[in-house]
């Protein structure tokens, strides 16, 4: 098994600019975006905190831990988190803070 293919990542804001960076299958997304000089928002790099939340919108990631963070639903809507994302293919991810708001219900509602 090769873990050093790289993939190129797509990062997507809502408000419509875009960062292509390569991701190694063998590194998370936010290592990726970080050698890149990219800052993406993190808080624990452990899985369980939701800062760093992406949704993948095209392609595939794997969470090389537990995603605690997460409930089923959650990854079934396609979110991940990028401190454990490792890339498995091409992918297209959104990322910024709206992801992060859409994922943590209002409770005021
Ligand atoms: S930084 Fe805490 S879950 Fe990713």
């Amino acid at each position: 098994m090769s873990g050093s293919s790289v993939h190129e990542t797509v990062l997507s804001w809502s408000a419509g600019h875009e960062r292509v960076i390569g991701a190694r299958a063998d590194e998370s997304v936010l290592s990726a975006a970080e050698r890149a000089d990219l800052a993406l928002p993190f808080g624990c790099r452990t899985g369980a905190c939701a800062t760093c939340t992406g949704r993948v919108v095209d392609g595939r990631i794997e969470h090389s831990r537990p995603p605690r963070a997460l409930k089923d639903r959650h990854l079934a809507a396609g979110y991940v988190l990028l401190c454990i994302a490792e890339p498995r293919s091409d992918c297209r991810i959104e990322v910024g803070s709206d992801v992060q708001t859409e994922l943590v219900s209002n409770p005021w509602k």
